[in-house]
């Protein structure tokens, strides 16, 4: 038997469309929302505004940072950190492309898996 991937392949990235972002359930831990920039670069985060949760699937990308649909505050993909005045972060999931699929770490996607 050998040791699991260290890395999860979720899907070709051109799937993916710019500024556009996609969710991932985790079975028995927290969604991940996978969001793709204009400049092609695709970045992990969990699915929860650090405020009060809101889905950040479904918040406006731009350059690399997601703005929250309930409040407006702004994420950075990078570092999951608010921005501004606004003080919280979210876990982010390390990303990697290869060969056009998006691969996305495994420890990191399970963690708080219960
Ligand atoms: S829940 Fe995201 S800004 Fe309030």
């Amino acid at each position: 038997m050998s040791l699991q991937a260290e890395w999860l392949d979720i899907g070709p990235v051109d799937q993916l469309p710019a500024l556009g972002a996609r969710t991932l359930p985790v079975r028995g831990g927290r969604e991940i929302a996978i969001f793709h920039t204009a400049n092609g670069e695709v970045y992990a985060l969990v699915n929860a505004c650090p405020h009060k949760a809101g889905p950040l699937s479904q918040g406006i990308v731009h350059d690399t940072t997601v703005t929250c649909p309930l409040h407006n505050w702004r994420i950075s993909l990078v570092t999951g950190q608010a921005l501004g005045s606004d003080v919280g972060c979210v876990p982010v999931i390390p990303v990697k492309i290869d060969n056009g699929r998006i691969l996305i770490g495994r420890a990191a996607a399970l963690a708080g898996v219960v």
